[in-house]
């Protein structure tokens, strides 16, 4: 059995039990008329297990938006959420840096700017593995992109704090908690750039929580949702994990 066979033959497993192991969360899912109330929290890192699509609107702040969502059929709608939702909860000079399929990128960019956020770069993963062929395409992948959208402007812009690069190699990808799993330094580095320590990150699509990883090593606060309670639980984990790594928890 490959490594894809048993993270496949896992998730089964899980979903089999799915009724009893959502139960030990659902007491604390709020519904849409309580007060929101994280799933699971430690330490400032408020993690929510549900649709993002009900979550997210109750969020009412975060300093800074990273996140790697779905693009795949079925999702179209999420860069219009996710334009309309950041743009309301992040403050003027607050950054949105989202990972984005190379075909994605025009209705991502048409939607991100309609929601009233700014276009302010793009930036990508560089692939640190030879990368296949992009079917189709008839082109060798090099990296992946991100998109930075700032709302109004961008925090310290002037007085030029701090300068990221905007192709960084993402470290060797280890995807033993998820099949998207995305290398942590990657985000460690916007996290560092565009935020400042006790500072809120939020990611609405937070899969193995790679991006709550990273904000617990640059001490950010953190706010994670995935509707996934399979992957749900590897982000509590990885949470637990890296709070011992760093001798905080
Ligand atoms: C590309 S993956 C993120 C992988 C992540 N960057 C990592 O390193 O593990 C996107 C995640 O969004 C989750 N997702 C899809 N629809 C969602 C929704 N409506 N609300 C919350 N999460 C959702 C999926 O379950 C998946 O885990």
């Amino acid at each position: 059995m490959d490594e894809a066979d048993r993270r496949l033959a896992n998730l089964l497993e899980s979903l089999e039990d799915t009724d009893t192991y959502i139960s030990d969360y659902r007491g604390q899912v709020s519904n849409p008329s309580d007060p929101l109330k994280p799933t699971w929290s430690c330490n400032g890192i408020d993690l929510y297990l549900g649709d993002s699509r009900e979550i997210l609107p109750r969020i009412e702040y975060a300093d800074f938006c990273i996140t790697d969502p779905p693009y795949i059929p079925g999702f179209e709608w999420v860069w219009e959420f996710l334009g309309r939702n950041i743009k309301r909860i992040l403050p003027v000079g607050g950054s949105l840096v989202t990972l984005c399929g190379h075909v994605h990128i025009p209705e991502a960019l048409d939607n991100l700017r309609n929601s009233g956020l700014r276009y302010w770069w793009i930036a990508g993963m560089r692939h640190t593995i030879e990368h296949k062929l992009v079917i189709g395409k008839y082109v060798v992948a090099q990296f992946k992109p991100a998109l930075w959208f700032v709302n109004e402007t961008r925090k310290g812009a002037n007085s030029g704090t701090k300068t990221p690069f905007d192709m960084v190699p993402g470290t060797k990808n280890d995807k033993s908690r998820h099949k998207w799993q995305q290398p942590t330094n990657w985000f460690e580095h916007w996290i560092d750039n565009l935020s400042e320590e006790g500072e809120i990150v939020i990611d609405p699509f937070m899969g193995s929580g790679t991006t709550g990883v990273a904000a617990i090593k640059k001490r950010r606060r953190f706010i994670g949702i995935e509707i996934n309670p399979y992957d749900f639980d590897q982000c509590v984990e990885r949470m637990k994990d890296t709070f011992e790594e760093i001798g905080n928890g």
